[in-house]
């Protein structure tokens, strides 16, 4: 399945995404800039911030409560912001557009 990232120029990056993975690891393992995953995962450091595309509101579900407590203090948040960090790839996101926050 393919997963695409908006960069922070704009320019899209198109790669493959497994599920069982978290979208931040799917964002490292292949060089995505802007997702530099400073905690490793734990919704602790907001440097995995993206914005998802609309239309996938409902397939990668609500905020966690510790993503919310993060993106409180977070900069350039959106009311479509979430920390990649706590999206679990799934089947369902196959074809999901996300862009990458300004870190
Ligand atoms: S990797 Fe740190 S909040 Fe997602």
């Amino acid at each position: 399945m393919k997963v695409t990232f908006i960069l922070q120029d704009q320019t899209a990056r198109v790669v493959d995404a497994e599920p069982g993975w978290s979208l931040m690891e799917v964002a490292v393992n292949n060089s995505i800039p802007g997702i530099d995953a400073d905690c490793g995962g734990a919704a602790a450091c907001a440097t995995c911030h993206v914005y998802v595309d609309s239309q996938w509101d409902e397939q990668t579900g609500e905020r966690t409560p510790l993503e919310q407590a993060m993106l409180d203090n977070s900069f350039e948040v959106r009311d479509n912001s979430r920390l990649s960090c706590q999206i679990d790839v799934t089947e369902d996101l196959d074809g999901m557009v996300v862009e990458v926050a300004d870190s």
